[in-house]
C-alpha cells in the first residue's frame, strides 16, 4: 500500500528545496516545468541543445526567463555529447532528473527519422548513464500516448498493449522505456515514465495544431484538417501537466508498494511505472478547432484531408493511477485552455 503521507507536492510548504536537472528546458515542457519548479523555490539545471526543428528564437525567450531566478542554470548543449552531459549532472548533483529533451512530433519522424535515433534514443542513453553514475532519488522521462499505436480499446490503461507503435517517434519512446526499465532494475533506480497526451497551452510549440491553426486563422489562410476532421485528442492542458509531475515528483517508485487504489503499472522486477497523463476527456477535433473559431472571434478557412500516415483516430486516457498516486487528474476544459493560449499568442505576437 501506498504511503499517503508521501503524497505531498514537492511544492508544500515544509519541503526542502530539491536541485532538479530537467533536460528540454528551452522546450515547451521543460520551460513550463522549470518556471514552476522555480516558483516553488527549487533549484533547477537546464539542459537544451536549442535544436532547429522550430523557432530557436522562441527557445531562446524561453530560456530567458528562466535565467531571471538565480535557482536557474542553463547548459546548451546535444544530448548525444555523453561527456558533457555526465560532466553537468555530476557538477549539479541532482535529487531529481527529469528526462523531456527529444525529438518530438509525429509527422516529422516520416520526414527526419535519424532525429529521433540520435535524440530519443542516443540522448536517453546519455542521459541514464549519468542517472546511474549520480543516483538522483527519481528519474522520470517522458513517453507518450502514441506508445498505443492502433490499439482502439480506449480508454488506454498504463497495462493495455503498446507493442504496436504506428511511427518510429512511438517507437523511440516505447524504447526509451524499456530502456529505462532495464537501468531500474539493474541498478535500482527510482523510475517514473510519463505518458503525455496532447499537451497544449502558452508557450506552446508551433509545430502543434492549436499553434499552427490560431496561425493561419489570424493570417486568414486555410487550415489542413486531417482525417475529414472526424479524430478525437485527450488534450491536457500544461498547467494540468505540470502540476501532475510537480506532485509525482516526490512519489518515486518502489518495489512492492503499488497504488492505493485501482491497478498499478509498478513493475514486479524494478522501480519503476508508467504513468498516463491526460484528462480522461477526449475532444473531438471539429469541436477544437470551433473552439478556437468563439475565442478569436473568426471562422477558419477548411482544407479537408484524408488522415496522414502514422496518425491514430483518437486518444483517450485513463488517468485513474494518476489519481490514486497524487489525488489529482487533469481538469482544465478545452474551452478555458485554449482561451489562455490565444490571449498568450496575441500577447507574444502583438496581435
Ligand atoms: N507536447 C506534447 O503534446 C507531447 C506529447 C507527448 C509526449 N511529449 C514529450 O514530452 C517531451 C517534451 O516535449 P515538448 O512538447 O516540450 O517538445 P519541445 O520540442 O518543445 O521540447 C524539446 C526540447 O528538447 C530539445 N532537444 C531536442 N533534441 C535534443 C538533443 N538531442 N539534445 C539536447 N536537447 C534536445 C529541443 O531543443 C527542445 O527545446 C518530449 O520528450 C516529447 O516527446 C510531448
Amino acid at each position: 500500500m501506498q504511503d499517503t503521507t508521501r503524497n505531498q507536492p514537492a511544492s508544500s510548504q515544509n519541503a526542502r528545496p530539491w536541485r532538479v536537472l530537467v533536460t528540454g528546458t528551452a522546450g515547451f515542457i521543460g520551460f513550463s516545468l522549470a518556471r514552476r519548479l522555480l516558483a516553488d523555490n527549487h533549484i533547477v539545471c537546464g539542459i537544451d541543445g536549442m535544436t532547429p526543428y522550430y523557432d530557436v528564437a522562441l527557445k531562446h525567450r524561453r530560456h530567458a526567463m528562466l535565467r531571471e531566478s538565480n535557482n536557474f542554470s542553463a547548459h546548451e548543449f546535444m544530448l548525444e555529447d555523453a561527456d558533457a552531459v555526465m560532466n553537468a549532472a555530476k557538477a549539479f548533483a541532482p535529487d531529481a532528473v527529469v528526462h523531456l529533451a527529444a525529438q518530438a512530433g509525429v509527422r516529422y519522424s516520416l520526414e527526419n527519422p535519424r532525429a529521433y535515433i540520435d535524440a530519443n534514443l542516443v540522448g536517453t542513453f546519455n542521459v541514464m548513464e549519468a542517472v546511474r553514475v549520480t543516483k538522483p532519488k527519481h528519474f522520470m522521462l517522458a513517453s507518450t500516448s502514441s506508445v498505443y499505436g492502433g490499439n482502439p480499446d480506449m480508454p488506454f490503461g498504463e497495462r493495455d498493449s503498446s507493442d504496436q507503435p504506428l511511427t518510429l517517434y512511438a517507437a523511440t519512446k516505447k524504447a526509451t522505456e524499456a530502456m529505462a526499465h532495464s537501468y531500474a532494475h539493474v541498478w535500482n533506480l527510482p523510475t517514473t515514465a510519463f505518458r503525455f497526451f496532447t499537451v497544449y497551452g502558452p508557450w506552446g510549440r508551433p509545430d502543434m495544431a492549436l499553434f499552427k491553426f490560431v496561425d493561419a486563422i489570424l493570417k486568414d489562410r486555410p487550415i489542413d484538417v486531417y482525417g475529414e476532421g472526424r479524430m478525437s485528442r485527450d488534450f491536457t492542458y500544461i498547467d494540468d501537466l505540470v502540476e501532475s509531475i510537480v506532485r509525482l515528483l516526490p512519489l518515486a517508485p518502489k518495489m512492492g508498494e503499488r497504488a492505493a487504489a485501482g491497478p498499478d503499472s509498478l513493475s514486479g522486477s524494478a522501480p519503476f511505472r508508467a504513468i498516463n497523463i491526460g484528462g480522461g476527456e477526449p475532444v473531438g477535433l471539429m469541436t477544437y478547432i470551433e473552439t478556437i473559431e468563439k475565442h478569436l472571434g473568426r471562422k477558419a478557412k477548411k482544407n479537408m484531408l484524408p488522415m496522414q500516415t502514422g496518425d491514430v483516430p483518437a486518444t483517450f486516457a485513463r488517468a485513474d493511477l494518476l489519481k490514486s498516486l497524487t489525488g489529482y487528474k487533469p481538469n482544465t476544459s478545452v474551452d478555458e485552455g485554449v482561451k489562455r493560449f490565444v490571449e498568450w499568442y496575441r500577447a507574444y505576437h502583438g496581435v
